[in-house]
């Protein structure tokens, strides 16, 4: 039996598009279209490395206090990739799932992505969620919002609430936690992505910009990951 860690869920931030485009003195728009390609290739890649979760953050809560002309293009470009990609994402068995607070995009967006998630609904070769407006303290707040207006209409009990409780009102209820957490684009933070989700996730920090991302770059994170010892808090002796 082999004693590498399993690797089911690929959770990744997607970071350093503007960057990629300064350095060859283009809008940082044009980094986010590369960044899709970018996407489009690491999407396949998982799907054959047999991955069962891929989790991608593309646009935070606080990406909202970004210029108003770069969030126009984004959105256009989430638009876009959606009408573009999703058939053959279908045909490959991805089931689409979006991460996030809906209310503030437009309708025309939650109208596609709430078409993409019903196509997709019953694949299972992959689970793809795009996180889009979303932020870790939110997710774990409308969480508790959600407990907190079922115990006052006494359809939960108070000390019926326990971890697992939580965990199932979490927009990611269903997926289980990230086993790895890339992030690329050289920084070393969370930035308020899967916060509860990401307890015991391995975490790989790459320099290499979000555009320049490819297979051979997951690859490399996967090996790292493969030697790593995860011990959920318990002692190396306790594992065998
Ligand atoms: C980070 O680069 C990337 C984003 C803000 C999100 C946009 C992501 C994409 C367009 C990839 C495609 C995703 C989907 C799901 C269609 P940054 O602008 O923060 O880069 P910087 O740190 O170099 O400024």
């Amino acid at each position: 039996m082999s004693n590498k860690p399993a690797l089911e869920h690929v959770a990744i931030i997607m970071d350093g598009n503007g960057r990629w485009a300064k350095k060859r003195n283009l809008p940082r728009t044009a980094g986010h279209r590369q960044g899709i390609k970018a996407t489009q290739a690491i999407i396949e890649a998982c799907v054959q490395h047999e991955i069962k979760y891929l989790t991608l953050f593309a646009f935070s809560s606080e990406n909202w206090n970004r210029p108003k002309s770069e969030i126009s293009v984004l959105m256009d470009l989430f638009v876009e990739s959606l009408q573009s990609e999703v058939d053959t994402l279908n045909e490959k068995g991805v089931c689409l799932r979006f991460l996030g607070h809906r209310p503030a995009f437009s309708n025309g967006l939650c109208k596609h992505v709430q078409q993409a998630e019903e196509l997709t609904r019953t694949n299972s070769e992959l689970v793809l969620s795009i996180a889009m407006g979303y932020g870790g303290r939110w997710d774990i707040l409308q969480a508790v919002e959600h407990i907190v207006a079922d115990v006052l209409d006494k359809r939960l009990a108070a000390e019926d609430i326990d971890e697992v409780l939580l965990e199932n009102r979490l927009v990611t209820a269903g997926i289980p936690a990230p086993d790895l957490f890339i992030r690329t684009g050289g920084e070393k933070r969370i930035s308020n992505f899967l916060l509860w989700q990401l307890a015991y996730t391995e975490l790989y920090f790459s320099d290499v910009l979000w555009p320049d991302f490819n297979p051979q770059e997951l690859e490399k994170a996967f090996e790292n990951y493969r030697v790593r010892q995860r011990r959920f808090g318990l002692i190396q002796e306790q594992l065998v």
